[in-house]
C-alpha cells in the first residue's frame, strides 16, 4: 500500500506547495436562493483549492483553475474510479468557465450526489399532487486568498491537509450548510436538517414526509483522520502518517 500511496502523496504535496509558493487560492460556490445571488447565503455551498483534484462524493472529481487575465475560473469534472486511481485524468464533462462574481444556476452542477433538495412528496400522500416547489439554487462564484469564504453561522464540513498536531492545517475542500438547511439523503431516504446551536453543529433527521424525527444530534468532528484521495486500508489509516483530516464545526 505504502509504495502506491507515496508517489500519489508527492503529487498532491507538490500541488499544495506549488499553490503555497505563490498564493493559496480557493474557489467558492456560495449558495443563494435568488437568481441574482442576493440576500443571505442559503443552502449548501462548496469550494476548494484551485489546481487541486478532489471529490465531494466519490462519484466524480473536480479540478478548478483560476484564469487571472480573464478574471474567471474554469472547472472540469473527471471520472472517479475509486481507490488509488482517483486522479483528475479523464474528463467526464466538458470544461466550463464562469466569471468571478457571476451568479450561476446550480441546476446542472452536482457537487455531492448524496444530497438532494427536499421534496416532501411522499408516495403515501397522494392527496398533495402538486409538490411544494423546492427552491432552485444559484451559486455566486468567488475567489479568495489564503482562506475559503465561509458564511457565518454555517455548518462546515472541511477536508484539511496536515495532521492534527499542526493546529494550522489548510482546508483542501469544504461544504457549508447555512443554518437550518434541509437536505434529502437518497441512500437513507431521510431528510436531515443541519443547524448551529451555541456554536455546535447539530442535525435532526426525519422520514421523507417530515415524521418520525430523531432527537437532534451533535455532529462535531475534530480532526478525524481520512484519506480522501486514496484507497487506504484501516490499518494504514491508523498508521500515524495520514495527512488528511475531516472536520465538522460551526463557522462564526
Ligand atoms: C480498497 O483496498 C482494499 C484492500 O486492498 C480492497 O479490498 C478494496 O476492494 C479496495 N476498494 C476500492 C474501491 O478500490
Ligand atoms: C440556527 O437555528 C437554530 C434552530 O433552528 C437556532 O436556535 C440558532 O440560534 C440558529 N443559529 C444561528 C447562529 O443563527
Ligand atoms: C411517513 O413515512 C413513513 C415511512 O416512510 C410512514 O411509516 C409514515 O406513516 C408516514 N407518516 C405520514 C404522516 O404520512
Ligand atoms: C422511525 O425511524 C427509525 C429510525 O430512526 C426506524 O427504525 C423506524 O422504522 C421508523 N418508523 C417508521 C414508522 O417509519
Amino acid at each position: 500500500m505504502k509504495q502506491i500511496i507515496s508517489p500519489l502523496l508527492l503529487i498532491v504535496l507538490s500541488l499544495i506547495s506549488f499553490s503555497n509558493a505563490y498564493q493559496k487560492l480557493y474557489v467558492n460556490f456560495i449558495p443563494f436562493e435568488s437568481v441574482q445571488c442576493s440576500g443571505n447565503p442559503s443552502g449548501i455551498g462548496y469550494g476548494g483549492l484551485v489546481n487541486t483534484c478532489f471529490t465531494f462524493d466519490n462519484s466524480r472529481n473536480w479540478l478548478f483553475n483560476y484564469l487571472e487575465q480573464e478574471n474567471s475560473i474554469s472547472f472540469t469534472q473527471y471520472y472517479n474510479k475509486g481507490g488509488v486511481t482517483e486522479l483528475c485524468e479523464i474528463k467526464s464533462m466538458k470544461t466550463r468557465t464562469a466569471l468571478i462574481g457571476e451568479c450561476v444556476s446550480g441546476k446542472d452542477l452536482v457537487f455531492n450526489s448524496f444530497y438532494q433538495s427536499v421534496n416532501y412528496d411522499s408516495s403515501s400522500s397522494s392527496s398533495s399532487s402538486s409538490s411544494t416547489s423546492t427552491p432552485e439554487i444559484y451559486y455566486l462564484i468567488q475567489i479568495t486568498k489564503d482562506q475559503p469564504f465561509i458564511a457565518p453561522s454555517s455548518t462546515v464540513v472541511s477536508h484539511n491537509y496536515g495532521d492534527c498536531t499542526d493546529g494550522d492545517s489548510d482546508i483542501i475542500y469544504y461544504e457549508t450548510f447555512s443554518n437550518q438547511t434541509q437536505v434529502f439523503i437518497p441512500i437513507f431516504g431521510t431528510v436531515s436538517e443541519f443547524y448551529c446551536l451555541d456554536n455546535t453543529p447539530m442535525a435532526m433527521t426525519c422520514d421523507n414526509n417530515g415524521s418520525n424525527c430523531t432527537n437532534p444530534q451533535d455532529q462535531t468532528m475534530n480532526c478525524e483522520a481520512v484519506s480522501p484521495f486514496f484507497n487506504t486500508t484501516a490499518s494504514d489509516m491508523s498508521s500515524g502518517d495520514t495527512l488528511y483530516t475531516f472536520n465538522n464545526y460551526c463557522s462564526y
